[in-house]
């Protein structure tokens, strides 16, 4: 069966996507089939690039080694300064999806064309302070968007609440637009936070820390699933 996009899953649905950031690097296969068999929707890659962001994370060579391990859809958050350089090695590496940066300084319309090109679905990102309508000119050119609830680098970040009404102006324009848009938060979502989330309109939840807290992956994502009901 060839493997799904993020198109391809309902935007109207609560997702779980668990962030591969938190698991332990040197089991990483054992913490992959842990999300999967705990009910995990897609897989959460975060790439850093110690430009865009102060850290560095993983690149498509990780990624190739994990997409035999899985049939799930790989949603790869690219936190990088020229994402033009990175979506094809990414996408031959395995990924399904990809979001960029709202704020990059790069030809966004091409780029997010050229992820839907490659065969992905395609997604923009943006940072706590950055307004909503920083995404509009490219509404049409999206199947998601990406809220982020801490400014991006890390796991284990406190949730901004201060950013929970952007994501309502942001449902909207999701809601207002002529195809399905899914509305993903990342950063502190957590059991406590997910019902503000879910509240304010996002329908796929991206974690690290939560999922991977005390080893109980099966557990921590059903909890992140009632959380959200
Ligand atoms: C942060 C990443 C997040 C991060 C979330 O820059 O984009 O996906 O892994 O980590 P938690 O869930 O621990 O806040
Ligand atoms: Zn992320």
């Amino acid at each position: 069966m060839p493997r799904l996009t993020l198109r391809d899953l309902p935007a109207d649905r609560i997702l779980v996507a668990p962030s591969i950031l938190s698991a332990d690097f040197a089991y990483l296969a054992r913490d992959l089939q842990a999300m999967e068999a705990g009910g995990a929707d897609v897989v959460h890659i975060d790439v850093m690039d110690g430009h865009f962001v102060p850290n560095l994370s993983m690149g498509p060579a990780l990624v190739k080694c994990l997409r035999p391990l899985t049939d799930l859809p790989f949603d790869v958050h690219l936190m990088v300064s020229k994402p033009s350089a990175y979506i094809e090695p990414f996408r031959e590496a395995g990924a399904d999806h990809m979001t960029v940066h709202v704020e990059v300084d790069d030809d966004l319309p091409a780029v997010l064309r050229r992820i839907r090109e490659l065969g992905c679905s395609a997604g923009l990102s943006v940072k706590p302070g950055t307004p909503a309508t920083a995404l509009d000119p490219y509404l049409d050119l999206l199947d998601l968007i990406l809220v982020m609830t801490v400014e991006p680098g890390f796991s284990g970040q406190a949730f901004r609440r201060d950013v929970l009404p952007k994501m309502r102006e942001i449902r909207d324009r999701a809601d207002a637009a002529d195809h399905p848009i899914h509305v993903e938060v990342d950063g502190g979502v957590a059991p406590d936070t997910v019902p503000d989330c879910v509240a304010q309109g996002c329908n796929l939840l991206a974690a690290a820390s939560a999922v991977f807290k005390g080893g109980d992956v099966a557990g921590n994502i059903a909890r992140l699933r009632a959380a959200a009901e």
